[in-house]
């Protein structure tokens, strides 16, 4: 998605905005520009490629009072730098960086068109420049407040006028700005990434906010131009967070931290003395937990992968209906909400617009939904009615894989405070927190032997088809692994059931097509193992992911890696880990770039 940085300062700011698109790199873009404001006029530079190809070319003299910059995921007009970002109208007064979509934008441009306004770019965005120089009486935050409410759709918003150099005006909703307070100077992005090596005081604008800040402070105001105070937050992350610590990328490095960053979801949270567990977030009475009927849980993408994963634990272990489906279906199905019903919105970046709209819809109809995210004070953390962190740290990769495995964490941690509350007894209970903290001590293990992994790659990386096969609970786990190795290697890849394929994908088995079995020693082992000898007496390259000591598997699979024996309900954990490597090595191999690979972006704010 769309990135947005903007600073009023002493500092170069030139480089100032660079570098903060640096950190939004991870956002996904396909081009980016900047616009700095001198005590004149504004020197706007901006190009299609990356952060590296606008930087050389940024005049390096010039002298600035403030400036924005943008990093642009197409959503309206081709890929070409009169489409990139900072768009101005045509006296070149005013000048704009957008993040979201104004669905009205044809009206709009149409109308101004028909005024004589002459517009260069493709896109939606640009209508605003125009409207905002149409608009300007002397005051840059009132021209802003009497166009906002003509835009209908989504809008994080930094717009400068060449008359008021070194201030700048933002606004949004439903696309994040958050503001970072210096000392005498200010900054303003989609995320902390982009100023945190410069203030960890943050002021998180809501939808209908706008500010109007210069380097010596700020104001923030509603729509309706009352001014409003806004509470300033300290940022829990370090700089460190976001630098790769020698990992080639970021991917790599976030597999790796999942050892550390499951330990910090569970630890605190766990309690052998009562054998259940803790989650301070809920903010629910035991009577209140009691009295849930039924879990629903809305997410998007790998969150949407955990969500199965959570409500069929739920369901299995704690004995309570459980659903998971996907914020975008749930947002336009009318759906009924229950009484007694829990819902829980998942999502990393807690921006995803489609897991926000599907929160508000389920609220607007009486729903309680608790938000279980990882970026502190995003937007469905602060709207939904509580809820948890995932704390896993900042993900910068794409690919999402750490918050993946805190969400499950979380999610075991929910389903054993609801199981001991009805059925689960005591020593079952301990049980289970033993499996949970064996997770990190397995991983670990797994991740002692990724060479095994990275020979599976280099031999099955040509193919351009595979089929991740999984049951029960660990069915979303080969949904979870096809997402991986087609979002970063590019290979079409698709996740099933592994009973299913004898209902039609067992058509596309051949010579030239890989099937990825998930075998853990569960319940379900010589079910798998069944769906394992259909595919091989069609001549289907196997191969399969199994427990230390299962040397029948060995024997049917072409190629097979151990993850260690488990409590066989923790083995999503383990199953996805050489799922994650698998598809960062495939990637490796065929040279993409695994942390920001094309099209895609790390938090999808557009529905
Ligand atoms: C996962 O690797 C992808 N990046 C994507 O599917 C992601 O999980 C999805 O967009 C949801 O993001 P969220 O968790 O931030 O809501």
């Amino acid at each position: 998605m769309c990135g947005i940085v903007g600073y009023c300062g002493p500092r170069v700011v030139s480089q100032v905005l660079i570098e903060g698109l640096r950190r939004l790199e991870y956002r996904g873009y396909d081009s980016a520009g900047i616009s700095i404001a001198d005590s004149q006029q504004f020197t706007t530079v901006k190009k299609t490629g990356k952060i590296k190809e606008l930087s050389a070319a940024v005049p390096e003299d010039i002298q600035g009072l403030s400036g924005i910059g943008h990093t642009r995921w197409a959503t309206h007009g081709e890929v070409n730098d009169t489409n990139a970002h900072p768009h101005l109208d045509g006296s070149g007064k005013v000048v704009i960086v957008h993040n979201g979509i104004i669905e009205n934008y044809e009206a709009l441009k149409s109308k101004l068109k028909s005024q004589g306004t002459v517009f260069v770019s493709e896109t939606d965005s640009e209508v605003i420049s125009h409207l905002i120089a149409q608009y300007y009486e002397g005051d840059l935050e009132h021209a802003v407040i009497k166009v906002l409410p003509l835009l209908k759709g989504t809008y994080g918003l930094a717009v400068m006028h060449t008359s008021e150099p070194g201030k700048i005006v933002g606004a949004r909703n439903g696309s994040p700005l958050v503001l970072g307070i210096g000392d005498h100077e200010m900054f303003i992005a989609s995320d902390v990434t982009a100023i945190l090596q410069y203030t960890k005081e943050a002021v998180y604008l809501n939808d209908g906010e706008l500010v109007a800040m210069t380097k010596d402070g700020y104001k923030t105001f509603d729509i309706n131009n009352n001014e409003i105070s806004k509470q300033i937050e300290q940022i829990n992350w370090e700089i460190e967070q976001i630098e790769k610590d020698g990992f080639p990328h970021f991917m790599e490095k976030e597999i790796y931290e999942q050892v550390a960053s499951i330990k910090r979801a569970f630890t605190g949270r766990l309690s052998l003395d009562t054998a259940s567990g803790h989650l301070g977030g809920l903010d629910m009475l035991p009577q209140e937990l009691h009295s849930i009927e039924r879990v629903k849980i809305i997410a998007a993408g790998t969150s949407y992968y955990a969500s199965l994963i959570a409500a069929y634990l739920i369901e299995r272990i704690a004995r309570i209906p459980a659903t998971a489906e996907l914020s975008s279906e749930v947002r336009y199905k009318n759906p009924i909400v229950e009484r007694n019903s829990l819902y829980f919105a998942v999502s990393q970046s807690g921006e995803t617009a489609d897991t926000l709209y599907a929160m508000r819809e389920l609220q607007r109809k009486g729903a309680k939904v608790l938000g279980v995210c990882n970026v502190v004070g995003s937007t469905i953390a602060r709207e939904s009615n509580g809820g948890v962190y995932l704390h896993s740290g900042p993900e910068i990769a794409v690919a999402s894989t750490k918050a993946f495995t805190s969400q499950l964490t979380i999610f075991y941690i929910f389903t054993l405070i609801l199981a001991r509350m009805r059925h689960m007894a005591f020593e079952d209970g301990l049980e289970f927190i033993k499996g949970l903290q064996s997770v990190p001590s397995h991983i670990e293990q797994i991740l002692s032997k990724t060479d095994e992994l990275q020979s599976l790659a280099r031999k099955y990386y040509k193919h351009t088809n595979v089929l991740f096969l999984g049951r029960g609970l660990n069915y979303p786990v080969a949904l979870e692994g096809a997402l991986k190795l087609k979002e970063i290697s590019y290979i079409h890849a698709e996740g099933y059931s592994a009973a299913e394929i004898k209902h039609g994908p067992i058509a596309l088995i051949n010579e030239e097509t890989p099937s990825l079995f998930i075998v853990p020693d569960d319940a379900l082992r010589d079910k798998v193992i069944s769906n394992m000898k259909e595919v091989k007496a069609r001549k289907g390259p196997l191969i399969a992911f199994a427990v230390e000591g299962d040397t029948e598997v060995a024997e049917i699979a072409d190629d097979v890696f151990f993850v260690p024996k488990a409590n066989e309900l923790m083995y999503p954990f383990l199953m996805v880990i050489p799922s994650q490597v698998f598809a960062y090595y495939c990637a490796i191999e065929l040279g993409r770039d695994v942390d920001q690979p094309r099209n895609l972006a790390k938090s999808v704010t557009v529905e």
